[in-house]
């Protein structure tokens, strides 16, 4: 079977996101992680945040090992003062201009039907 191209377009060519910005919320496990990853393929300058600094560090080494143009802070969406930080660097990173927002970051919390 063919190797996969590594590419910034569709497998048809059709489309790409090269050079269109993304926050994603949440990118370092789950399915913001799985987001990340798809977007950046794709050519988007992505930015993204987390709570935890290591994890969010050894995701940015990897992405940026294999290309992607990623950057990202430790924040605690919960907190209206992280969050209003969060806004001034994407501002800043972005130069005012966000393209793709993915509001993904929460815990999801599961309990017995009673
Ligand atoms: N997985 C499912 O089956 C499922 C089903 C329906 C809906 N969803 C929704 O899909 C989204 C992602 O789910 P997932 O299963 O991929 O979750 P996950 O694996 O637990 O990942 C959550 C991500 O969000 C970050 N995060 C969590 N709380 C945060 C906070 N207060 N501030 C900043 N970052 C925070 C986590 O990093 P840190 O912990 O380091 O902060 C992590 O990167 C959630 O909104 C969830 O409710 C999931």
């Amino acid at each position: 079977m063919a190797e996969k191209k590594e590419s910034n377009n569709s497998e048809d060519g059709r489309w790409t996101l090269q050079g269109k910005t993304a926050l994603v919320t949440g990118g370092t496990k789950g399915i913001g992680h799985a987001i990340v990853e798809e977007l950046s393929g794709f050519g988007a300058i992505v930015y993204t945040c987390c709570r935890n600094q290591e994890q969010l560090d050894q995701c940015l080494e990897k992405w940026r090992g294999k290309g992607y143009k990623v950057e990202g802070c430790v924040c605690d969406l919960i907190l209206r003062p992280q969050r209003e930080m969060l806004m001034e660097k994407v501002i800043n990173y972005f130069q005012g201009k966000l393209n793709i927002l993915i509001n993904n970051a929460a815990v999801a919390v599961s309990n017995l039907a009673t």
